[in-house]
């Protein structure tokens, strides 16, 4: 029985209070993440300790405060039922990822995506992941895939110390870690390091303006996963000039390879991730 079955069965929510509930939640861990909307705030312990009694692994249930925001895209959430942390650890693809939900950015519905890169990637690849966050693309990659040597990035310094547990917790070897802005950290490891085979860009608002420090990272023939958002009607093309405008500056020439919908962000605006390949 889903969640807006078990409200309507015990008469929980009227039928125009389960018609403003969506019903659909996100679980990391142990916690149980609800989307409430204004018109049902008296009712939300209600649903929360409906969502707690309907799964024996959730152990919190809490609701999201406004949405993803600032430079770290940080999610404020509200306790409403059971064990009051906001700490867990999820496991996806053989990987455990400890985190705090309201300290470092993590979204469950990227795993396939994950998972979907890290099925490309080639025995000895060198790959650079920007934005790491607690480091899941990094950790799924090192448990899933051939890679060699895994780079992670991140502003974030809590969510930089949960990637560096991540490593620990998963006996991950070949991941290195380093904390802080891309646009310096990225010029001053490739003073020592050779072109990476591989970059991933998971920072969907803002990768545009990153491009460029990708581009300085990636050997000829190299990929790079450049994450967008785009509205409906606009896929893949608005993205596509995005690169291509990076790839003249730069003066490279491109390929694209794929474009996937990875996700819906709001109504008809999807998160998509085109990979192409670069040609120095
Ligand atoms: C959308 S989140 C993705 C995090 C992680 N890759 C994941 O999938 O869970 C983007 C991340 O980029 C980080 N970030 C934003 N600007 C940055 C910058 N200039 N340099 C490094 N990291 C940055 C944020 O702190 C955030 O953790």
């Amino acid at each position: 029985m889903n969640l807006k079955q078990a409200l309507a069965e015990k008469k929980k929510l009227t039928k125009k209070q389960l018609d403003l509930f969506k019903g659909s939640y996100d679980i990391v861990g142990t916690i149980a993440i609800l989307e409430i909307p204004q018109e049902l705030v008296k009712k939300e312990k209600l649903i929360a300790e409906t969502v707690l009694a309907q799964h024996k692994q959730v152990k919190t249930v809490v609701k999201k405060v406004g949405i993803h925001h600032g430079e770290l895209r940080l999610q404020k959430v509200k306790i409403l039922a059971g064990e009051k942390t906001k700490e867990t650890t999820h496991t996806e693809s053989k990987t455990r990822l400890k985190l705090h939900i309201e300290k470092v950015y993590f979204s469950v519905r990227l795993s396939t995506e994950r998972l979907r890169i890290a099925q490309q990637i080639k025995p000895g690849e060198r790959i650079l992941v920007m934005f790491s966050g607690c480091a899941p693309y990094p950790c799924v990659f090192a448990k899933n895939s051939p890679a060699k040597e895994i780079y992670g990035i991140e502003l974030n310094e809590e969510g930089h110390r949960y990637g560096l547990e991540n490593i620990k917790l998963n006996k991950i070897k070949n991941v290195k870690l380093l904390q802080g802005d891309v646009r310096t950290v990225v010029p001053k490891l490739m003073k020592t390091e050779q072109p990476f085979d591989r970059v991933v860009m998971p920072l969907p608002r803002d990768a545009s303006d990153f491009l460029d420090t990708a581009l300085s990272s990636v050997k000829n023939q190299g990929i790079i996963h450049f994450y967008d958002f785009v509205q409906e009607g606009e896929f893949p093309k608005a993205s596509i000039a995005k690169i291509e405008t990076a790839c003249k500056k730069a003066r490279c020439s491109f390929n694209v390879l794929n474009t996937v919908k990875c996700g819906s962000y709001a109504p008809r605006r999807f998160r998509v991730c085109i990979d192409f390949e670069i040609v120095w």
